[in-house]
């Protein structure tokens, strides 16, 4: 499939996918929302594909936020099936899949740019890199999950006033608020990334897609977790892979998922 704004590159079971607008500074316009989620839906299903890392093209920035000067004319009914679709088409796509997503927070990462990391399974970033949500700056809230999924990581306390200020975080501040898993020098930042999705991928696909789901659902409204998580505990028990596994550790070997 061919990407107007993404720049695709699958190598040793990690696909890489890059927003690739770095003069916009990556700003997400409904086009490359809907790349990004085509892209994703494909890697779910490419067998090559075992773990998802998503970055920014250039050396400026992840992703800006959503694309300003295309919402900026929208009326509330506009913008509510933007907010919407975005949320559905993507940040839960995202947040779902099956197949492990990282974050690699290259620069900026702004608005629905730091929505768009946080929906990633981890977050790793660039000692360079700027995060907020900046969007009261507008004169709007966040609409791709922020109010949402910034809480979970960092506590309501500090996830309010970085909301209600607006203000951008450096690197370290994020690491020590727990809004990302690492941060590490700009130099190193991809073979980092590739590294940990080297660790993951040495792992069972079958029980990670049931790790995302379980922990997943301690987030939904109604869920009972814990049966939901002997649920899919016990269905990892049907797979080749708890045979492998579970072999593997008895004859004192590696195991080889396929
Ligand atoms: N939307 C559209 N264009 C953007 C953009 C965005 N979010 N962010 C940057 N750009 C564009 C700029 O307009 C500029 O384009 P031109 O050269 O055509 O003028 C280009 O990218 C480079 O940007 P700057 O000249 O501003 O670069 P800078 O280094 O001076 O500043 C910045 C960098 C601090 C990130 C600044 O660009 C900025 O504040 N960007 C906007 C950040 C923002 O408010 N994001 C939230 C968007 S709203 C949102 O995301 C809603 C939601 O939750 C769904």
């Amino acid at each position: 499939m061919e990407f107007e704004n993404l720049l695709i590159n699958t190598k040793n079971n990690i696909t890489t996918i890059s927003i690739n607008r770095p003069k916009n500074l990556n700003a997400l316009n409904i086009k490359t929302l809907e790349e990004i989620a085509n892209a994703i839906n494909l890697s779910v299903e490419n067998d090559k594909t075992k773990c998802i890392i998503i970055t920014g093209a250039g050396d400026k920035a992840f992703i800006a936020g959503a694309d300003i000067k295309e919402f900026m004319d929208y009326s509330s009914n506009n913008a509510y099936t933007f907010s919407e679709t975005g949320n559905k088409l993507l940040f839960e796509v995202i947040e779902n899949s099956p197949k492990p997503i990282i974050a690699m927070i290259n620069g900026y990462a702004l608005g629905g740019g730091l929505e768009l990391a946080m929906a990633c399974h981890i977050r790793v970033a660039s000692d360079d890199s700027r995060m907020g949500l900046p969007e009261v700056s507008l004169g709007i809230i966040p609409g791709y999950g922020g109010t949402k999924r910034l809480p979970l990581l960092v506590g309501k306390g500090r996830a309010m006033e970085m909301i209600i200020t607006g203000r951008m975080i450096n690197a370290e501040e994020a690491k020590s608020f727990g809004l990302i898993n690492y941060m590490v020098k700009k130099e190193t930042l991809i073979d980092f990334c590739n590294e940990l999705a080297n660790k993951i991928i040495l792992n069972s696909p079958n029980a990670i897609k049931y790790a995302i789901k379980s922990l997943n659902s301690n987030y939904k409204e109604g869920f009972d977790n814990f049966s939901d998580e002997i649920l899919n505990f016990s269905k990892c028990f049907d797979s080749d892979d708890f045979k492998e596994g579970t072999s593997a550790f008895i004859e004192k070997r590696k195991p080889r998922f396929k």
